[in-house]
């Protein structure tokens, strides 16, 4: 099988726990590093051992050597990064949130589906082993029809107004840092919703520091969500049906266990450990295989879906980003 020649663009912490976890990937060689300044760009393949290093973003997507590109800078840079690697042909994972709106997000998709390029959003909990379990017992029958899901991801971080998560000017908010998780579990496992409902915690910076969501579907069932970035929440995920109950436990996003309940009663128990974001290398390497452009389990269309109820959410909560 071919090895997918990676290069990532941007060195900062979720580059460097990406390029960690490639050493667990399949078929994959990191073989490019792009950043803004010389110096870090060497840094960072002097640390992973990269052989083309980049003082420019640009100058990545020029590389011949490289099939695919992890997008890994800012929120408010995605939709342009990964346009730019499109548009130079190259396969691009771009991390979580997709981009900063359903306006941003049109425009990368329609780049890529013109460009017949491979494009996916990084939700690497979709791929890890013990969500990608609970999805084979839900539709196994298992536990049954979903009536609820319950799903959180809360941590106590930084009040500097110039952190990430809350500053307005790089796309600051709880439910864009973490919120989208549950809210991508919830799309994963009951598809589009009819119905929601929330509020939020505004923080000094006008953005949501934690927030609570209500999601209803046709069938009646609820799923509902929280996320934090100034509280710690209980990290788990339960999903319960007419049959029995699965939780993915804490923190389901990256957990090792999974267990399946009868009316509270525990019948099986499944251990499942990952190897972080190596899952979601793996998958667009296979899709890529596949001559896809576009993947199964984390489809544009969902991403699109995500962001529009992202909007939703913070257009009722009277969030709006500089420009927008
Ligand atoms: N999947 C996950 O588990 C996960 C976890 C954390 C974050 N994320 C997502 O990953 C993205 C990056 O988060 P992070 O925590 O890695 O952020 P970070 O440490 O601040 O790194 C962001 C990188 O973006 C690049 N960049 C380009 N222009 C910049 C500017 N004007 N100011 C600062 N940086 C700039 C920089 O790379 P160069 O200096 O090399 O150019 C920088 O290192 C966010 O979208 C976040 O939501 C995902």
């Amino acid at each position: 099988m071919k090895r997918i020649r990676w290069g990532i663009l941007g060195t900062g912490k979720i580059a460097h726990k990406f390029a960690t976890a490639m050493a667990q990937a399949k078929n994959v060689e990191l073989i490019a590093v792009g950043s803004r300044q010389e110096s870090t760009a060497k840094a960072f393949a002097d640390e992973f051992k990269i052989p083309h290093r980049h003082a420019s973003y640009e100058a990545l997507v020029r590389d011949t050597d490289v099939d695919a590109i992890y997008v890994a800078s800012l929120n408010t840079q995605h939709k342009d990064h990964t346009i730019l690697c499109l548009n130079a042909g190259k396969a691009v994972l771009c991390e979580k949130p997709f981009a900063l709106n359903t306006r941003e997000t049109e425009a990368m998709i329609q780049t890529a589906r013109e460009k017949k390029v491979f494009l996916m959003e990084a939700m690497w909990s979709r791929f890890i082993p013990a969500v990608v379990k609970a999805k084979e017992l839900v539709l196994a029958g298992k536990i049954g029809e979903i009536r609820m899901l319950a799903a959180d991801f809360g941590f106590r971080g930084s009040d500097d107004p110039k952190n990430r998560v809350n500053d307005p000017a790089v796309g600051g908010s709880s439910m864009l840092d973490v919120g989208i998780y549950p809210l991508s579990l919830a799309q994963f496992l009951l598809g589009d919703h009819a119905l929601m409902t929330s509020t939020a915690d505004i923080g000094p910076t006008g953005v949501d520091r934690a927030n609570a969501v209500v999601l209803q579907y046709n069938s009646g069932a609820l799923a509902v969500l929280s996320s934090a970035v100034n509280a710690v929440t209980i990290h788990e995920a339960f999903i319960s049906g007419t049959k029995g109950e699965i939780r993915i436990h804490a923190p389901w996003w990256r957990s090792e266990r999974v267990t399946v309940y009868d009316n509270g009663k525990e019948i099986e128990t499944f251990s499942m450990p990952h190897n972080t974001y190596a899952h979601e290398a793996d998958h667009v390497g296979d899709c890529l295989a596949a001559g896809l452009t576009e993947s199964p389990v984390m489809p544009l269309d969902e991403t699109r879906a995500l962001m529009k109820t992202m909007d939703a959410l913070r257009a009722s909560w009277g969030i709006r980003y500089p420009g927008e």
